[in-house]
């Protein structure tokens, strides 16, 4: 029996806790009223569907269902008219198409979307010609432009925030359910300048076969009108959790969870929220917050965790050991994985947990240019996605996904891949508010990649 009594977990609980990565707004009482206003406003997910997400991942832990997670590195208030968004879900729909039917198993599908406005960074200023500033931390915190009244944190852009996480959300759902979705459409999931690539042309091969057997089936009587799931796919957002007070505000109580149940509560702000490799501190307040919520959670991994490391973040978040709860994302560059990555996969299987594996093969593969541009080699990234299924299969153990940042736009931010990117083309079309995001036809590229892999593996 407990006799010292601990209070019960508070959405709030997390500001007892030291917390790194969180803007110093200069006017305290104006976030408090921002706040105040997020706590009034509707929940964006409901528990439901978090609860459904949950019970895919637990399919993904064991090896009958394959995660994809993918979307911008740091969104922007920008939307360009719904055209971001739209871009992402349709080139995360294809890759999902060449997943599915690779795997010949479901495709859990994941955006990096609808929330991601967050960033964390190094240095809490920046100087440019002698004048000093604080740091862009994304759009929900300030402005990227270098001017004091840009980067001074405003408390305003919560609720913008909010906004543009609804609006997102609410193009989604309809393209997710309004026919968008319909495999019978997946031709026109393609862009022109996707479509004459090698990799675009075995897509269009795949997508007449997929034709073939729908035509087939409708004969049978499987068609979009009687067959909701040809019509519709289930799509779920996440961001990272790092705005503690954005994400407090958003808390709700589970609407149908029993008074007393272990965790009555869940984020609204989206279905998943993963924490972040510089917050993810064992007594800091962002385990403190993400411990008491039911969403799943995703933890980055990154090359300096240890064993012990990792086993005392899923007692923090999963003592209960729940399949579909914790989703372990590692990124530990390419040529590191091989010799970093096998001891956790056994240490976590020796402990008898049910987690998800994911890899993120973006986040430790990140260089400079000799140009000067952020910026990452498909080469390498197609390396460590190889290194992470070779880890899995020699330590017996599920890779479970694949986490990536990508838009469907064509943009010249990652070099390599079908095209060939070098260091002179990355000034032709490099839009990203933060970190190199593969292209619609690098993702495609890679999905086919991870096709073959998971084939391999059913042998
Ligand atoms: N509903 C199924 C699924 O989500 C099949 C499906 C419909 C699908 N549209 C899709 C699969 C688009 C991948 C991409 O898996
Ligand atoms: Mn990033």
């Amino acid at each position: 029996m407990n006799t010292t009594s601990t209070p019960a977990w508070q959405p709030d609980t997390w500001r007892a806790h030291p917390a790194r990565q969180l803007p110093a707004y200069p006017d305290e009482a104006a976030l408090a009223a921002a706040c105040a206003q997020l706590r009034q406003f509707p929940p964006l997910v409901v528990e439901g569907e978090v609860q459904a997400l949950r019970a895919q991942l637990a399919e993904v832990a064991a090896g009958r269902a394959f995660l994809l997670q993918g979307g911008d590195c740091a969104e922007s208030f920008d939307t360009q008219g719904g055209a971001a968004a739209r871009e992402t879900f349709r080139v995360l729909l294809q890759m999902a198409v060449v997943l599915t039917y690779a795997a010949a198993r479901p495709v859990v599908k994941v955006g990096r979307i609808a929330g991601q406005y967050a960033k964390p960074r190094s240095a809490d200023t920046e100087t440019q010609g002698g004048v000093t500033l604080p740091s862009y931390r994304g759009d929900i915190v300030n402005g990227a432009g270098f001017s004091a009244p840009e980067r001074t944190p405003d408390p305003q852009r919560l609720l913008r925030a909010y906004s543009a996480s609804a609006a997102t959300l609410n193009l989604l759902r309809a393209l997710a359910q309004g026919g968008f979705a319909d495999l019978h459409r997946l031709h026109g999931w393609t862009t022109d300048f996707v479509r004459a690539s090698p990799q675009g042309r075995r897509y269009e091969a795949l997508a007449g076969r997929i034709t073939e057997t729908l035509n087939f089936m409708a004969a049978c009587g499987f068609t979009s009108d009687s067959t909701p799931q040809l019509r519709e796919v289930a799509f779920h957002t996440s961001h990272e959790a790092l705005l503690l007070p954005y994400e407090e505000a958003l808390t709700r109580p589970a609407e149908d969870a029993p008074i007393d149940a272990a965790r009555p509560w869940y984020a609204a702000s989206a279905h998943m929220l993963w924490l972040g490799e510089r917050t993810r501190q064992l007594d800091g307040a962002h385990v403190a917050y993400l411990r008491g919520v039911a969403n799943p959670v995703g933890v980055k991994i990154g090359p300096t965790a240890t064993a012990d490391d990792v086993l005392r973040l899923l007692d923090a978040i999963d003592p209960h050991a729940e399949p579909g709860r914790a989703v372990l994302i590692t990124r530990m560059g390419a040529g590191r994985l091989p010799a970093l990555l096998p001891p956790l996969l056994r240490a976590v299987r020796a402990a008898g947990r049910p987690v998800v594996w994911s890899c993120d093969p973006m986040h430790g593969n990140t260089v400079t240019s000799a140009n000067g541009y952020k910026t990452r080699d498909f080469g390498l990234v197609v390396q460590e996605v190889r290194e992470f299924f070779a880890a899995h299969a020699q330590e017996g153990t599920v890779a479970g996904g694949l986490h990536v940042e990508l838009t469907g736009q064509d943009v010249t931010e990652c070099r390599g891949g079908g095209q060939n990117l070098g260091d002179e083309h990355l000034a032709e079309r490099y839009t990203t508010a933060c970190d190199p995001r593969l292209n619609g036809s690098q993702s495609l590229e890679l999905a086919f990649l991870v096709a073959d892999l998971l084939k391999a593996r059913r042998g």
